[in-house]
C-alpha cells in the first residue's frame, strides 16, 4: 500500500486545473498595459455599435408636427435671452419624471429644440424650467418681474433687467442672424428673410403690420404689443419668444412615432 491510499480525506485538496482562458485572463488582468488595450478594443466596439448606425440615418429627430423655425423678433428676443446668460438660472429641458411632468407640463420632445442654436438646455436651476412658460404669465407680469422680480415673489433671487425696457431694438442683424441659422440648418426660405424686417414690426405692433403674412409664415406667433410702449424695445422681443416656449406642439392630439 503506498502512501496516498492512507491520506486522510480532510486533506486539502489540489486546486482544480485552470483552463486556459481563466490562466490568460489572470494574466491580463495583472497587466496594466494590456488590460488598457483590451479596456479600449471592448469598448470601442460597443460605442461604435451605438454610434455608426446614426450615421445612415437621414434624421435622428423624430418629425413633430407644429414646430416651425422662430420668428424674426421671437429669434432676436432669444439672443438677447442669450446674451443676458438666462440659461445660468434657467434650464428649458423638462425630463421625464412625474414630478417635473406635474409642475412643467409634458415632458421635452427632442424636436422642441431643434432649431436651437445653440440649444438652451441648460445645466442649472436657480429658476424654473422655461420650457413651457409661454402663455402661462401675461404680458404685463412678465413687464412687472423684469422691472423688478421681488415685487411679484418677495423671496426671488432673480436680477431685475431694467435696461430691456429702455432700450430699442432694430431689425438690422435679424437678417444675417436667419441666413447664419440657416447655414446650421434651421430652414428658412428667401421668403421669410425677404419679410424678416416687416414680420419684426408687425409682431410688436400689429395695428399696422400684416400680421396674416406673419402667422402664415409663423403659425401661433403670438403679436402684441408686449410692453404697450411705442417702438420694438428688447423687452418687445423677450416676451415675444418666452409667450411661445412649449406652445408650438398640441400635446391633446400629439403621440409619439413608436406608438401609432
Ligand atoms: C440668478 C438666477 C436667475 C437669472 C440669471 C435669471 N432668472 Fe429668471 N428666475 C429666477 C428665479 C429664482 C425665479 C423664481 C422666482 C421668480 O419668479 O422671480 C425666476 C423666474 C423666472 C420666470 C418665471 C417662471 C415661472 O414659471 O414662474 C421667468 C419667465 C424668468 N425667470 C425669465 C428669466 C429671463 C428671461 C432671464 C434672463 C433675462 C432670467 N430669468 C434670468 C432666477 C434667475
Amino acid at each position: 500500500m503506498s502512501d496516498k491510499e492512507h491520506a486522510p480525506a480532510n486533506e486539502p485538496k489540489q486546486p482544480p486545473r485552470q483552463s486556459w482562458l481563466s490562466r490568460n485572463h489572470r494574466y491580463i488582468e495583472t497587466n496594466a498595459f494590456l488590460l488598457l488595450v483590451f479596456a479600449f478594443v471592448a469598448v470601442s466596439i460597443g460605442g461604435a455599435v451605438q454610434i455608426v448606425p446614426l450615421f445612415y440615418l437621414d434624421n435622428t429627430i423624430e418629425k413633430v408636427e407644429g414646430m416651425r423655425p422662430y420668428s424674426p423678433l421671437e429669434l432676436t428676443g432669444r439672443d438677447i435671452y442669450v446674451r443676458e446668460g438666462c440659461y445660468t438660472c434657467h434650464s428649458q429641458m423638462i425630463r421625464t419624471m412625474l414630478d417635473e411632468q406635474e409642475r412643467y407640463g409634458h415632458y421635452s420632445l427632442a424636436a422642441e429644440s431643434m432649431y436651437d442654436h445653440p440649444f438652451q438646455w441648460g445645466s442649472k436651476r436657480t429658476g424654473p424650467d422655461l420650457a413651457r412658460v409661454g402663455g402661462r404669465y401675461s404680458d404685463a407680469w412678465h413687464v412687472a418681474h423684469f422691472h423688478n422680480p421681488r415685487d411679484l415673489v418677495p423671496e426671488s433671487v432673480m436680477p431685475a433687467y431694467p435696461w430691456l425696457a429702455q432700450t430699442q431694438v432694430d431689425s438690422d442683424q435679424v437678417q444675417a442672424t436667419m441666413r447664419a441659422n440657416g447655414r446650421a440648418g434651421v430652414p428658412y426660405t428667401d421668403e421669410m428673410i425677404d419679410a424678416a424686417k416687416a414680420d419684426f414690426r408687425a409682431q410688436a405692433d400689429p395695428d399696422n403690420g400684416d400680421v396674416e403674412g406673419l402667422l402664415e409664415r409663423y403659425p401661433k406667433a403670438v403679436a402684441r404689443n408686449f410692453d404697450t410702449q411705442p417702438g420694438v424695445t428688447e423687452l418687445d422681443a423677450v416676451i415675444a419668444y418666452l409667450q411661445m416656449l412649449g406652445t408650438l406642439v398640441d400635446f391633446s392630439t400629439y403621440t409619439p412615432e413608436a406608438s401609432r
